[in-house]
């Protein structure tokens, strides 16, 4: 059985330390009993620290929901992807759809892909469209967000790159993309990286779908739309709902 990768993203949630370790204490029991199954949490900045006891990190990474660029300087309010790799972080959220909205760019994303990967760690580079049009405009849109957002990033670094195929009208909606949909956005991304990378290292990356997934969804979701993994957003703190999803994605 091929292993998954099921990443939580927390997004701006929970609001207390409290809660954030309760939530996390119940994912790591869950994970240390999965066999095929990989799991990487990503909470907000602050409890970072709190979560990547070497012991934790045995069954579940930490990852960050974002990075800056550059490694240091004058740049308040940023955290640098070498702070990151020092307190023993693994992946990083890069571009994420509500952080595009916000005014980042596919430049932005392409130096902070390539600032994650100089220090060592993996970037989950999210890409997706914004809308569909009938006459697939948004095919080209695609693409041309993919090759910019990896326009830094050497071939022979593609496998440790993710990528997180979530399309912007799926994320926080009722429903997730129809799985044999999300099938096809997973051969045309490949084929995009395929290009960019040539088609031996392209088959090396990692891709993921996001997008209003649950317990119910997920396993259907794996098998059908032929991901290696899934970007968990509100099914992640909850947690009865993402402890299922993980007992169900591990024996698919
Ligand atoms: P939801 O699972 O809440 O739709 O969020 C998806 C997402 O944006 C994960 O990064």
């Amino acid at each position: 059985m091929k292993r998954k990768i099921i990443v939580g993203n927390w997004k701006m949630n929970p609001t207390t330390l409290e809660e954030a370790s309760h939530i996390f204490k119940k994912v790591k029991n869950m994970a240390q009993k999965l066999n095929y199954t990989h799991v990487i949490i990503c909470p907000p900045f602050p409890y970072i620290s709190k979560f990547v006891s070497s012991k934790a990190k045995i069954s579940v990474g930490i990852g960050a929901q974002d990075a800056f660029s550059e490694e240091s300087g004058s740049f308040t309010g940023e955290v640098s992807p070498a702070m990151l790799r020092d307190l023993g972080v693994s992946h990083v959220i890069v571009g994420h759809s509500e952080r595009r909205s916000a005014g980042e760019s596919d430049e932005v994303v392409a130096k902070k892909v390539q600032s994650v990967l100089e220090a060592g760690i993996h970037p989950i580079v999210c890409v997706g469209e914004k809308e569909r049009d009938s006459h697939g405009l948004y095919l080209d849109a695609l693409k041309v967000q993919i090759k910019n957002s990896l326009a830094k990033v050497p071939k022979k670094l593609a496998s440790q790159v993710i990528i997180a195929y979530e399309p912007v009208w799926a994320i926080d909606a009722k429903e997730p993309m129809e799985p044999s949909v999300i099938e096809e956005m997973t051969i045309f991304i490949r084929k995009v990286l395929a290009d960019i990378f040539g088609q031996e290292n392209a088959l090396k990356t990692t891709v993921l779908y996001g997008g209003s997934i649950n317990f119910r969804n997920a396993p259907d979701i794996i098998t059908r739309g032929k991901v290696d993994g899934l970007l968990v957003g509100r099914e992640s703190v909850n947690i009865p709902g993402f402890i299922e999803l993980l007992k169900a994605v591990d024996v698919v």
